[in-house]
């Protein structure tokens, strides 16, 4: 069913959902911001929609709301909206925000609304780009029919859903965090210590960038065990050495860092079968920590 959709919230992330739904041919109904000028923004980026700065016009009986605030202003604007008591008949009111569970949206269960969670897997930095979604997951949790209604958006985009249990939201966005945040600043630590060894930005930075992208092409295909490579893999002690004295020597800065990412490859190096313990512990006294 292509229930009317409400955006409450149409910044990065809900203007970027909202423009790919409408592109699926969701009807899309309010669309709430803070000021008129960033409604009518939001709505030229949608390409349908009825602007309002007015968040009671974005829920109603057996209406869909996706509700993208930033994740302090959830449950304020909640409560506000669950204290005029609406009548809410198989409403269906989803938040984006990766670490908040649905429970956020419980005010609005005694108005008659089914909530739950449809969380992207994907970075909207910014209000002009909005991407096709289809290789994205979303994670959801939730009401029986707040899942089936996420569920069916999930599929309208041609996206991926994974349904955690409830309580899974924290642990599944600290995952993705270290997916995406600590990737970026693994890459910042690479690209400054390329900086360190002579090598120009942005030079260093495609070179390393390049490189990344073939280790998460076998991430994906083999799982991170089976497609790790490099010298702590192969218990190459010799070379670490090599690495931390040219570390001290040139970039003392980088030593911890570099460190703690070495502990942490060891730690996945260590879950293949067959490893040289003894080795293993070698390069773990050299990592220290
Ligand atoms: N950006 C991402 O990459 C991303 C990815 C996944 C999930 N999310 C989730 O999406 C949600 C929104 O994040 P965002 O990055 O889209 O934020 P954003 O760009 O700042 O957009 C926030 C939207 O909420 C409106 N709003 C209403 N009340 C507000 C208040 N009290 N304070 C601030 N803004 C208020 C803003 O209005 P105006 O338009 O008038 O400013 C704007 O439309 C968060 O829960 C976040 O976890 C974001």
């Amino acid at each position: 069913v292509n229930r009317l959709l409400h955006l409450l919230g149409a910044g990065r992330a809900g203007g970027a959902l909202g423009a790919a739904l409408a592109r699926s041919g969701h009807s899309i109904g309010a669309v709430v911001t803070r000021t008129a000028a960033s409604a009518a923004a939001a709505v030229a980026r949608i390409g349908a929609g009825e602007p309002t700065t007015d968040p009671h016009r974005a829920v109603g009986a057996d209406d869909l709301t996706l509700v993208a605030l930033p994740e302090a202003a959830v449950a304020p604007t909640i409560a506000a909206l669950a204290a005029r008591r609406p009548r809410l008949e198989r409403a269906v009111v989803l938040h984006v925000a990766g670490a908040l569970d649905a429970e956020v949206l419980a005010p609005l269960r005694a108005a008659g609304a089914a909530v739950g969670t449809l969380h992207p897997c994907a970075a909207f930095p910014d209000r002009t780009r909005s991407p096709a979604l289809a290789d994205v997951t979303f994670d959801l949790d939730g009401d029986g029919a707040a899942i089936a209604a996420a569920r069916a958006l999930v599929a309208r985009l041609g996206a991926r859903a994974i349904e955690l249990p409830p309580g899974g939201k924290a642990l599944f966005h600290a995952s993705a965090c270290l997916a995406a945040n600590a990737l970026t600043a693994l890459l910042d630590h690479a690209t400054q210590l390329a900086e360190a060894a002579g090598a120009a930005e942005p030079a260093a930075r495609e070179a390393l960038a390049a490189l990344a992208r073939t280790a998460l092409d076998a991430v994906a295909e083999r799982g991170a065990v089976r497609a790790l490579t490099g010298p702590i893999e192969r218990g190459e002690r010799a070379v670490i050495e090599a690495h931390l004295a040219a570390l001290r020597r040139a970039a003392p800065a980088l030593l911890e860092p570099y460190c703690a990412f070495a502990r942490a490859t060891l730690a996945t190096a260590r879950r293949r079968p067959g490893r040289d313990a003894a080795g293993d512990a070698a390069i773990a006294a050299l990592l220290g920590g």
